[in-house]
């Protein structure tokens, strides 16, 4: 029996840009999904203590597929338990599939450093949505904060992290999948349609990434935040954006935060703010209709319990 966790993530800078080559600035956060494998006469899923019904499951369903390349992978008695908060663009898919990947490598001797872990997390990603860029699983596998495409550790931002969800991600399995494929592929035909207007709101927030990263490098946490609040109008201008997040992205700035944002694909789901005064601002959150959640940042990405 094994046990293995990875963190979630939440964007500074970059999504949806990111799928199109720009840069993006992700942080691993500890809010962590725990799988545990056990090899079993049949194989099952369990989550929370609920049955899962496999065929539901898509980045298992792959992952377990992909494993076939390195084993004849005997069945497996899979458990979950996940403090991220479900298609809410906290990476709860790439968490899973991290944890899941690590677990069953290191249950059936298979030799997958985490390099080729992120690799193939990445690759199961691309098979469920469609289209994925590399950052999510990257960073749940790496821990810490990371530029991409270069793939660099950066210092983590001086001040703390609040994450507000907006309470209306969209379940598991199936849910979790077209939610962010569908938010991509939003930004795809968007962009077909009007690439005079879309292509430089997208090569803007690459822009945004590269000067927050010296921001991040110099410590300035109030020059990050106001950078993302850019950001935020720039996801608000490619249509990811709705009146729920808009709500928690005031109330946070108005409470004091440095700056607030979208994180991950939007339509719903987390927004994410940077502070000094994190519980004012997560009152804030929470007086204006959202979960909030102070949290550290993950430096250690996924590992073994
Ligand atoms: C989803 O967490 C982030 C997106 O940029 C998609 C991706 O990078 O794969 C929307």
């Amino acid at each position: 029996m094994v046990t293995c966790s990875a963190p979630g993530k939440i964007y500074l800078f970059g999504e949806h840009a990111v799928v199109y080559g720009e840069s993006a600035v992700a942080c691993a956060v500890e809010l962590r999904t725990r799988v545990t494998v056990v090899p079993a006469e049949s194989t099952s899923i369990t989550s929370g203590g609920q049955p899962l019904a496999i065929g539901e499951e898509p980045y298992i369903q792959n992952t377990l597929k992909i494993m076939e390349e390195f084993l004849a992978l005997p069945p497996v008695s899979i458990r979950i338990d996940s403090e991220i908060p479900i298609a809410a663009g906290i990476g709860s898919s790439a968490a899973l599939t991290v944890a899941l990947l690590r677990a069953l490598s290191i249950e059936f001797g298979v030799e997958m450093d985490l390099s080729l872990i992120a690799a193939t997390a990445h690759r199961i990603e691309r098979l469920v949505q469609g289209a994925a860029s590399p950052t999510d699983t990257f960073v749940s596998t790496m821990g810490g904060v990371v530029v991409v495409p270069e793939r660099r550790h950066l210092p983590p931002p001086g001040c703390k992290i609040v994450i507000g969800d907006a309470g209306i991600g969209t379940g598991a399995g199936a849910a979790m999948r077209e939610k962010t494929g569908e938010m991509v592929l939003r930004v795809a035909d968007l962009r077909e349609a009007y690439p005079d207007a879309v292509d430089p709101v997208i090569s803007a927030i690459g822009g945004l990434a590269r000067s927050g990263v010296l921001l991040l490098e110099e410590g300035d946490c109030r020059g990050v935040g106001k950078l993302m609040n850019i950001n935020h109008g720039l996801l608000e201008a490619l249509g990811v954006g709705t009146t729920r997040l808009l709500r928690l992205v005031h109330a946070a700035r108005d409470a004091g935060a440095f700056g607030a944002k979208i994180t991950g694909a939007g339509g719903g789901g987390c927004m994410v703010a940077l502070a000094d005064n994190a519980r004012e601002v997560a009152q804030g959150i929470e007086r204006a209709g959202g979960k909030a959640m102070v949290v550290e940042i993950a430096q250690e990405g996924v590992r073994k319990e």
